[in-house]
């Protein structure tokens, strides 16, 4: 079961520049049967992508890339990874890191998933976000959600003993679901008593705008590995 719906779609002016004018910043990666699909044997040695060795942290579906280049930009000791499956949203972020000036953010145009599990080594990272998940709201699509018990095994491995996972929802029963999985994985403890407060490194995107005009709670939620 994939986790993501692959969204075409045309890029606009912008885009198209930043996409062949950024494109050292897209690590491209062997595919597998489609273009978001990663080869099982793929490789990247990040060390050398980024030139030095740096804490490594990975955002999952990040749009336009508000939060990862904001963070990229305040935090330039720190390397970024973003798995984007909709390319038009990974040009867009590629613009706003020539306009802000960050080099030390990397894009790949797949799936987080897959990326997370063929690409980023075991306790390698010190972050990992996931920020608005598509909510798959349909009951009958709950199973397409990318937050389950599997995945945070996934993400168990991939932190370092103390690394945090970073999450938010405006959809207070997927929220809920989150919190069910996370509360009783082993490999996390949650950081806060319940739900985090927001998180001030999170900027407020067109989604999350969307989600409060709709008159839904944001939850933010934020889990650390266990030792
Ligand atoms: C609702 S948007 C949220 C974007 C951003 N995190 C924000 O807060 O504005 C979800 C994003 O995740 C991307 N996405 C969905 N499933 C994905 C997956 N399995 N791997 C990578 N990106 C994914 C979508 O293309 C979309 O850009």
């Amino acid at each position: 079961m994939v986790s993501f719906v692959r969204r075409s779609g045309r890029m606009n002016a912008s885009q198209q520049r930043a996409w062949a004018g950024q494109s050292d910043f897209v690590v491209r990666v062997p595919v597998r049967s489609s273009s978001t699909s990663i080869a099982p044997d793929a490789d990247v040695d990040w060390t050398a992508e980024f030139g030095r060795t740096a804490p490594l942290l990975v955002e999952i579906g990040g749009g336009t890339g508000h939060a990862i280049v904001a963070h990229a930009e305040a935090h330039p000791d720190v390397d970024h990874v973003v798995f984007e499956v909709h390319e038009p949203s990974a040009a867009s972020t590629l613009g706003r890191m020539a306009r802000h000036g960050v080099s030390n953010v990397r894009l790949v145009v797949a799936d987080g998933v897959e990326g997370l599990t063929v690409l980023i080594g075991p306790r390698s990272l010190t972050e990992l976000w996931t920020f608005f998940p598509d909510p798959w709201h349909k009951a009958r699509h709950h199973k397409r959600r990318l937050v389950t018990t599997a995945f945070a095994d996934l993400v168990a491995s991939r932190l370092r003993p103390s690394g945090v996972w970073r999450l938010a929802t405006d959809w207070a029963d997927y929220a809920d679901a989150m919190r069910e999985v996370l509360d009783v994985h082993p490999g996390f403890e949650n950081a806060h008593a319940g739900w985090a407060p927001r998180w001030p490194g999170r900027p407020l995107t067109k989604f999350e705008a969307k989600g409060l005009a709709a008159g839904r709670q944001v939850f933010d939620l934020c889990y650390r590995r266990r030792g």
